[in-house]
């Protein structure tokens, strides 16, 4: 790992005006220096077939090589039906297999989450923290990200209009990447 971290954010909608694609770019607006944020993009992404193993599409294989080359990931989880989304759960379908070459084995992550319900996507990112553990990937344990009542929180243009939503994020992704260097510990930061 050179000095800069790369970190890769992978939003569980696909909407346009998607705050939870919103909440990635305002993460990059708040990360520390040198820190590069890139967002993937999993709209073609297709559905996970256990049969296309031997040769994956090629949004799949180019998904891949990001998080590979990603030193941690800011995974921004929707909630649909108290749950994960169906793209997001997808993408990490495919990411988990095979499961002697993860993806996401031992990859840093955070998670976060906007909804304009009052949870603010609470139960999206249990299920997604518990999915993630048993990949075995160190997810940041906090703190938790939860921006409930979304349609407040974000301007009209979508950027992040809440301070403490800001700050918290800002704590998020600060955090994602100590960690991300304490296990590099030879690497000067
Ligand atoms: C099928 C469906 C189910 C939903 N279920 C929930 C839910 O369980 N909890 C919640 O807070 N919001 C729920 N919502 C509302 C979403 O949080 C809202 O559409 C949000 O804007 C989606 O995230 P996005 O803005 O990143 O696309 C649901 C929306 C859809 C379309």
């Amino acid at each position: 790992m050179s000095g800069r971290v790369r970190l890769l954010g992978i939003s569980g909608s696909l909407r346009a005006r998607s705050y939870n694609t919103a909440l990635l770019h305002a993460a990059r607006a708040v990360a520390p220096e040198g820190v590069a944020l890139e967002i993937a993009d999993i709209g073609e992404v297709p559905l996970f077939n256990d049969d296309l193993l031997p040769d994956p599409p090629g949004a799949v294989a180019r998904l891949r090589a990001q998080v590979v080359a990603a030193d941690g990931l800011l995974l921004a989880a929707p909630e649909y039906n108290g749950g994960v989304t169906g793209v997001l759960k997808n993408a990490l379908d495919w990411l988990s297999v095979p499961p002697t070459a993860s993806a996401l084995r031992r990859k840093h992550v955070a998670l976060v989450g906007a909804s304009p319900g009052m949870l603010g996507t609470a139960r999206a990112q249990t299920q997604l923290r518990a999915v993630l553990t048993l990949c075995g990937a160190r997810v940041v344990a906090a703190p938790e990200v939860l921006v409930a009542h979304a349609h407040r929180r974000f301007d009209d243009d979508l950027a992040l209009a809440d301070e403490q939503a800001r700050l918290l994020l800002g704590k998020l992704v600060g955090r994602l990447v100590r960690e991300i260097r304490d296990s590099h510990p030879l690497v000067p930061s």
